[in-house]
């Protein structure tokens, strides 16, 4: 019999990825931005004040008084099933309750689906810029991560993304957000997504569409989903966190048939269950009627709320910014023609200013775009009242004046070179 080791052991050892995981620069800044005082546009939060609780609070207590199943392990709801199936056909999308698959947000649909499609060391296409938490749901598998440009108002880019498929790359996925992206706030053009589709369809690789703000459109008419187009190769990911709350941690896949039986068996081992009663609690609260006006005051309100950051944006940032008009969803990316890191400009922007967003390099998922993206920010616009919205692009404007000016000053007394 072995003696075992002499000395105790200190350390538990890693599994070799989380040995090498880093708090993402995100996550960093979030920290930072978080401080009180500090009047933030950084995070994607949706604004508190909105949150339809008094008619939740009723919804949650007819359920609880009247179903004693409400608080019990239990199967999917098939009632919220049935609304989601006719909340997706507002948005040209058409399916059947047996392709619904719920889940805890839309964060879990990911997680899930990468780990439904993905083998560890395969490869995955995705944008330069991209949301981070779907590079986090990436880690564990060390993936090859394939980047491919993404254009601030057009999105993904499609010729490249055949490219890559051309010269023989075979990845286990492709993952964009169609609406709203996060952080460019930039929506897919129409002849983009059907190129998508088509290449998928070609190709046989599956599409992860999360579409987390596509019910937050501003305009008249809204595009629908990639899945509108293709029931097998677009699996479609989306959420109550924006159009409700993020509490709730409902979301839900829109999968094949054939692939729910290995979703619910991945997902009982990753959480058993989902909140039986909020499943119940949103169900009821549809079926009052409630979702399609809280919608439309969201969509109001959340327009407002852009329409004023983009003409604080007009009235105080400088010349050297630009930025694009989203048409949906949360975020303005504002991107700087001036020789301005972003991360520095932040931490000016705190201790100046005391305000905050996101620099662009936080959602680079590889080389490719980090040149820009380092002299780029994301600014929401859902969170704060217009009044603090207004406010916080004035005190940003003049911590991004003044870090013009002293750039300037410096470079014009730098040695010039002689040629
Ligand atoms: C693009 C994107 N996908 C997914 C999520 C996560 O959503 P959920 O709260 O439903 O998990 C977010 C949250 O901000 C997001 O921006």
């Amino acid at each position: 019999m072995s003696d075992g080791p002499t000395t105790p052991a200190t350390d538990i050892v890693l599994a070799e990825w989380a040995r090498e995981i880093q708090p993402s620069a995100l996550q960093k800044m979030l920290l930072a931005s978080s401080r009180p005082n500090i009047l933030s546009l950084a995070l994607g939060l949706p604004a508190a004040e909105l949150f339809p609780a008094e008619d939740y609070t009723r919804a949650l207590a007819q359920v609880l008084a009247t179903d004693t199943r409400a608080l019990q392990y239990g199967p999917p709801f098939t009632p919220l099933k049935k609304h989601i199936v006719a909340l997706m056909a507002e948005r040209g999308v058409k399916c059947e309750e047996d392709q619904i698959f719920l889940t805890a947000g839309a964060q879990q649909g990911m997680n899930l689906l990468v780990r439904l499609l993905l083998e560890p060391g395969g490869t995955v296409i995705m944008e330069e810029l991209t949301y981070t938490g779907f590079q986090q749901v990436l880690e564990p598998y060390r993936p090859n991560i394939l980047t491919v440009p993404t254009d601030t108002e057009t999105g993904i880019d499609v010729s490249a993304v055949e490219s890559l498929l051309m010269k023989g790359a075979r990845p286990a996925l492709i993952y964009c957000v169609t609406h709203g992206h996060n952080p460019l706030g930039s929506c897919i053009s129409a002849s983009k997504r059907a190129r998508l589709v088509e290449l998928a369809e070609r190709y046989g690789v599956p599409i992860i569409e999360d579409d987390p703000y596509g019910f937050l459109s501003y305009e008249e008419t809204a595009e629908p989903p990639m899945r509108a187009f293709d029931s097998q190769w677009v699996l479609y990911v989306g959420t109550f966190s924006k159009i409700m709350a993020p509490a709730l941690r409902v979301g839900w896949i829109i999968a094949p048939q054939s692939l729910m039986h290995c979703l619910s068996i991945i997902k009982e081992a990753s959480d058993i269950d989902m909140s039986t009663l909020n499943q119940r609690a949103i169900s009821a609260y549809i079926e009052a009627g409630h979702l399609e006006a809280h919608l439309a005051r969201l969509r109001r309100e959340y327009k407002l709320r852009r329409d004023t950051m983009l003409k604080a944006l007009r009235e105080h940032f400088p010349a050297e910014a630009s930025w694009c008009k989203p048409s949906c969803g949360v975020f303005i990316w504002a991107e700087l023609n001036a020789e301005l890191k972003t991360d520095e400009l932040l931490e000016r922007a705190l201790i100046e200013e005391q305000v905050a967003f996101i620099p662009g390099e936080a959602f680079c998922a590889g080389e490719g775009g980090k040149e820009s993206a380092s002299r780029s920010m994301r600014l929401n616009f859902s969170h704060c009242s217009t009044a603090l919205i207004e406010e916080g692009i004035a005190r940003l404007a003049r911590v991004l004046k003044a870090a013009l000016s002293s750039t300037a000053s410096s470079s014009s007394s730098a040695p010039r070179s002689s040629l």
